[in-house]
């Protein structure tokens, strides 16, 4: 029989090191953020018949697909519900990659190609966010995109480049539509295509050296992803049928908001906002903090031993910086909700 050499065979080997996938270990949380992204996929094209780009109707076409359109509220609610997850799911995995040093060489580029990925994640949700077009989005149409034009020099032009124009007006909603889906979705979709080439490129998933010598099959494997996207289903499901997404009128966006509230995966900047100026606090801190993510692999810890243990003593500098971080936007986020 011809060998087959697809991109399915490429990760799923015929055997595997029981080591690499115990659950314990991954948590199967890279697995899960694919999916997630591939029932994005899938759910965004649906909504995609339906949603109409234009100032004038975009709203009215989400109430019509919610409200009219037979089961439009379900694919909304699993879109919306895929989407936040991934943002928790994709932060998960980044802490179980620090804590596990699985970003150390020779998986330092993959952990360039997480990073990117993070940001693309984040980045689809507040563009997605905004398609609503309903009062909600107030502060992630006027007071984010405001944020572009405080950086020296490029700002005026990089908020023509995302917005669409000098101020939010029709063109606004096709520029959004078109980062969602040309600009951020599929570019995604390449890099996960690349990150997950590169697990397996990387000599598999992390595990210390000498590799234990049990191993599984391939259909077992397959069997556990099988499981876990059932379950990843029916919780999807769960979330979409019991907690609907808002949405509100449609949004004028005519002056900036006073105290309307950021999405909540960017609370933590909106909260810094409050206390100094656009530039350090709401786009120098956050590039500040993707950087000390960036240099983890490359200057804050760039021995490769203690790879694949949990909280590996020689990555404790590192380990630590990330949940310094996390912490600092988790109490950011949690200040801003309380106010
Ligand atoms: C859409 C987002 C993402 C998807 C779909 C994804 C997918 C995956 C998958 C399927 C694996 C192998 C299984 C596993 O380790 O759980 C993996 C491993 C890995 N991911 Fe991600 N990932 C994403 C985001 C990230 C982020 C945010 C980071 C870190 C900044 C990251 C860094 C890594 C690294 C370094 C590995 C190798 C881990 C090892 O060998 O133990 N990924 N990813």
């Amino acid at each position: 029989m011809a060998r087959r050499s697809t991109f399915f065979h490429h990760l799923h080997p015929p055997t595997i090191p029981r080591r690499e996938v115990r659950f314990r270990y991954t948590f199967g949380l890279g697995g899960l953020a694919f999916f997630l992204f591939g029932v994005l996929a899938i759910t965004g094209a649906l909504e995609m018949f339906y949603y109409v780009p234009s100032l004038e109707q975009a709203n009215a076409s989400v109430q019509m697909l919610t409200f009219l359109v037979p089961y439009g509220w379900l694919v909304r609610g699993v879109h919306y519900w895929a989407a936040q997850s991934l943002v928790v799911i994709a932060i998960l995995h980044l802490l179980r990659v620090v804590l596990t040093g699985a970003y150390k060489s020779p998986r330092r580029f993959n952990w360039l190609l997480g990073v990117s990925l993070l940001v693309l994640v984040v980045l689809l949700d507040f563009t997605g966010y905004v398609l609503r077009w309903d009062t909600a989005i107030e502060w992630a149409l006027l007071v984010g995109t405001n944020l572009l034009k405080s950086i020296p020099l490029i700002g005026e032009s990089l908020y023509g480049l995302v917005v669409g124009g000098s101020e939010v007006s029709g063109d606004t909603m096709v520029r959004f539509y078109t980062w969602h889906i040309f600009g951020l979705a599929l570019i995604a979709a390449a890099a996960i295509g690349w990150h997950i080439f590169r697990v397996r490129r990387d000599g598999g998933i992390s595990t210390p050296e000498p590799r234990p010598p049990d191993r599984i099959a391939r259909d077992d494997l397959v069997k556990r992803e099988v499981v876990a996207m059932l379950l990843a289903t029916a919780a999807l499901l769960l979330l979409a049928v019991v907690f609907r997404p808002e949405l509100g009128p449609t949004g004028n966006f005519s002056q900036l908001p006073g105290e309307a509230s950021a999405p909540w995966f960017f609370i933590w900047v909106q909260q810094l906002l409050r206390w100094g100026d656009p530039l350090p606090m709401g786009v120098l801190i956050p590039i500040g903090l993707l950087a000390i993510l960036i240099l983890i692999p490359y200057v804050i810890d760039r021995r490769s031993a203690g790879v694949g243990r949990w909280f590996n003593r020689e990555g404790r500098v590192a380990q630590l910086v990330v949940l310094v971080l996390l912490t600092a936007v988790i109490g950011l986020t949690v200040l801003g909700v309380v106010k």
